[in-house]
């Protein structure tokens, strides 16, 4: 796999101060947007709805145009492009749909091919070029099959076939797998991360879920009304979120929310002492270090953990732990703040 740190590689796509503004409802959908994505890379877009992320993908191929900016793809400047030119460059991109936007009176294999009709390509080039992808993506026995005979899983394979029917080297996808089933989600997803291996494509995608980014994503950029307002890999996003909106959006996947029963439940502490709640995120080399029973031994606290889970980000182990810490204060104190000397993310929760 290709090392997910962008800047040693050149860029596929290189957006550059954008500026959109929608006349009707007067909406600043996008103000002064950024963004490269390097080749080979899954970047991910998340934001809640309304935030621009749809505005800012399709100022990608044009199919919007921002009123002020810059929109580089494959070292092209879009926006100086003559007509001719820019369906050109089109081609080198495919856009995937969150509702597949399939012909419902087309097979499967006239929906792959449809674009290729539209580009001017003789039968039989297209009739090739629809076998050759169809088992990409698991299709090739269901090529006669109308859209209303599949499942959400397979209308999207189509629509990823078709995305891919004229050989681009970038892949768009704007909440791809936001209609279908955490099952089906995780199918898509695998699948795009395959495409994107075996044929060396270029993925950027928006989701308003950070489960999505955590399962394929490389880098990632927050946007939040119309801004980028945190980019970085995913596994830094993940394990030390800078900005308000990215700990929320964080939390919906790794977060540690104590239930209210559950506090009410938790002993007292005793005369003298103090109890503190902290959330406690092991990444790198700690994620496996019994942090705990040495604190609990060196300082001598009594350690509850509350709720717990080790998982896996972008391929590197982090952990993340609710925990409630009993001791005199200065010790509770000393021992937390040599959790915070390990370079482990401590957040104090609900007190
Ligand atoms: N064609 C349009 N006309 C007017 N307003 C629009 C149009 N497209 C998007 N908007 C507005 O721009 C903002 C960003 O929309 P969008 O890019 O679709 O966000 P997202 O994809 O993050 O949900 C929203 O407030 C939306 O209502
Ligand atoms: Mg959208």
């Amino acid at each position: 796999m290709l090392d997910p740190i962008a800047p040693s590689r050149p860029a596929a796509i290189r957006l550059s101060f954008l500026r959109k503004r929608f006349a009707a409802g007067g909406v600043t959908a996008l103000d002064d947007v950024s963004l490269e994505v390097g080749q080979g890379e899954v970047f991910g877009i998340v934001g809640r709805s309304g935030a621009g992320k749809s505005t800012l993908i399709r100022c990608v191929n044009l199919l919007e145009r921002p009123d002020a900016g810059r929109v580089e793809v494959l070292g092209a400047d879009l926006l100086s492009l003559d007509e001719a030119a820019l369906n050109a460059a089109r081609r080198g991109t495919g856009m995937v749909f969150q509702h597949f936007n399939l012909h419902t009176r087309r097979t499967v294999a006239e929906n792959v091919a449809f674009p290729l009709e539209v580009a001017g390509l003789p039968r039989a080039e297209r009739a090739a070029r629809v076998a050759e992808i169809l088992p990409l993506v698991g299709l090739e026995a269901r090529r006669d099959a109308y859209p209303a005979q599949l499942s959400g899983g397979q209308k999207q394979r189509v629509g990823i076939a078709r995305a891919l029917a004229s050989h681009p080297r970038i892949l768009l996808c704007d909440e791809a797998t936001s209609a279908l089933d955490p099952e089906t989600t995780r199918e898509i997803l695998a699948l795009i991360r395959d495409l994107r291996d075996r044929l060396d494509l270029t993925v950027l995608l928006i989701t308003h879920e950070m489960s999505v980014v955590k399962a394929i994503c490389d880098r990632v950029a927050v946007m939040e009304a119309g801004r980028i307002i945190e980019e970085g890999r995913v596994f830094d996003v993940f394990t030390r979120p800078a900005h308000v909106t990215t700990r929320r959006f964080v939390a919906e996947v790794i977060g540690h929310a104590v239930p209210p029963g559950t506090l009410a439940r938790l002993p007292a502490p005793a005369e003298g002492q103090e109890r503190r709640l902290v959330q406690v995120v092991f990444a790198g080399p700690h994620s496996t270090r019994a942090v705990v029973s040495e604190a609990s031994r060196d300082f001598g606290l009594d350690i509850n953990i509350i709720s717990g889970r080790v998982d896996e980000i972008a391929g590197e182990p982090f952990g993340v732990m609710a925990l409630a810490a009993y001791g005199p204060p200065a010790r509770v104190e000393a021992g937390l703040d040599w959790m915070k000397g390990l370079g482990l993310d401590v957040t104090e929760l609900a007190p």
